[in-house]
């Protein structure tokens, strides 16, 4: 026997058993429940935000077929982004594999049985959450910021609730990390995410000619699974003196009242140490000059473009719409006169702010003059749950109930050397 046909008289008998394997029925003791510890858990436990618990079989069992429902649909774990086109490894990716979701899928057809209960594997583990979890790495933080507190009613409606608080700062100051909470236990069940946005007096600031308050972006978002942000190497944001943080906290009544705020920690570089790179939070319009028209029960498409005058790398995608928000798409449009698709988000869901964030080797690296290219789309008809009225005209605005378009992403704009060095390695992968 040549040594090829040994390895294929080893190697065939396990696949035909793995091939048995897969076609039995799933189990929640031994396929189902190591998926919600992983996937589900973090939200879908006794006091987080989620409104039921996925833990143990009996408080599973109720919800089997909305289950089955979410994850099909790619509803649940909330992450709304097209996995057949564009960039597909991220820093926080919570979305199930076309395995799992077969394997939920098959279980609830089947039943959903139990199995045996030897198979379960221990609970899962969560991490008591005291302090802050950066200061293992950094010490204690070297800031910490607090919106002012909210008193959320048992019942009524979700608020959106945006206090200002200033930041105690007298010269400019790198940041290399942050971390944000709500402060309590209790506050995190009300709060569904919460944003800090970062307003400074820049001059002549590089916002690509956004329109409305060019001197704001997003500094840090909270939501369960995102607590901190540390910037790549070398990397940092400039805190300038007179900034401050405008929060957004969205709020959910859960039958009790709460009182609670959210705070934001701090890390710097240490003084004198300045990181080679400064990433900016850019918004990227698909609405430029604020123009909207979303004429009742129609689907409309807006678009905008943005010519990167330096190299740049995009950290993030997130696109930002409100309750009609449907799609949007981040392409780059290379001086070379190809086209990259970068992301797509075809199922856009307003209760869902979600932050897409590139690992490390995948954040596109773009050269000078390339054009971002976003295009938002709005669904008003009476398909599009989220719509309050679909026989309402909607415009830009502030409001939920009106609309807005843009993509909001950090950009590090690197030099030309840099950008040559990133282009020759990548061609000798
Ligand atoms: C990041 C937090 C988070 C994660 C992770 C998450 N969920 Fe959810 N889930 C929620 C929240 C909050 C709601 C209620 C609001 C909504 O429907 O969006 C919800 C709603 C649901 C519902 C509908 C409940 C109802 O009242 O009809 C189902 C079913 C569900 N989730 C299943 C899952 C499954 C299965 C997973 C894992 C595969 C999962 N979720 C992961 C937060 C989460």
């Amino acid at each position: 026997m040549t040594k090829r046909s040994v390895l294929i008289a080893v190697i065939l008998p396990v696949l035909s058993i793995a091939g048995d394997l897969s076609t039995k029925t799933p189990t929640f003791a031994k396929d189902i429940a190591p998926i919600l510890q992983e996937k589900c858990q973090a939200c879908h436990r006794a006091g987080s935000m989620a409104p039921m618990s996925l833990v143990t079989y009996e408080e599973t069992r109720p919800w089997v077929k909305d289950i089955k429902q979410r994850v099909v649909t790619r509803n649940m774990p909330p992450w709304h982004l097209d996995k057949t086109v564009g960039i597909q490894h991220f820093q926080n990716d919570i979305s199930l594999s076309d395995e799992q979701i077969s394997l939920i899928a098959r279980w609830v057809d089947a039943g959903a049985p139990l199995g045996d209960p030897k198979d379960m594997s221990t609970p899962k583990q969560w991490p008591k959450d005291d302090g802050w979890q950066l200061s293992k790495q950094f010490g204690p933080p070297d800031l910490v910021l607090k919106s002012e507190p909210y008193t959320m009613p048992a019942h009524g409606q979700d608020v959106w609730f945006k206090p200002l608080t200033q930041i105690p700062l007298t010269e400019p100051r790198w940041v290399r990390a942050v971390e944000m909470r709500p402060s309590t236990p209790a506050g995190r069940r009300i709060t569904h995410h919460a944003l800090a946005y970062l307003q400074q007096e820049e001059p002549g600031a590089n916002n690509n000619g956004a329109p409305g308050n060019a001197t704001q972006g997003l500094l840090m978002e909270w939501a369960v699974n995102k607590n901190y942000d540390i910037y790549r190497p070398n990397t940092g944001k400039l805190l300038l003196p007179g900034a401050r943080i405008w929060w957004e906290e969205h709020l959910h009544a859960v039958g009790e009242e709460i009182r609670d705020h959210v705070e934001l920690a701090v890390y710097f570089y240490p003084k004198g140490q300045e990181p080679q790179y400064r990433t900016t939070l850019t918004l990227f319009s698909a609405s430029p000059g604020n123009n909207l028209d979303i004429p009742p029960n129609t689907i409309t498409q807006t678009e905008g473009y943005y010519t990167l005058k330096e190299p740049a790398r995009l950290e993030n995608f997130q696109p930002h719409m409100h309750l009609r928000g449907k799609s949007m798409l981040m392409e780059a449009l290379l001086p070379d006169g190809t086209k990259r698709t970068l992301s797509y988000v075809d199922h856009f869901n307003f209760n869902w702010m979600i932050n897409y964030i590139y690992a490390d080797d995948d954040a596109p690296v773009l050269p000078k003059g390339t054009v971002i290219h976003v295009v938002a789309s709005h669904d008003n008809t009476a398909n599009n749950k989220n719509n309050p009225d679909p026989n309402q005209w909607v415009g830009w605005g502030d409001r939920t109930v009106d609309e807005m378009a843009h993509a909001w992403v950090n950009v590090t704009y690197i030099s030309q050397e840099d950008y040559q060095d990133y282009v020759a390695k990548h061609r000798t992968r």
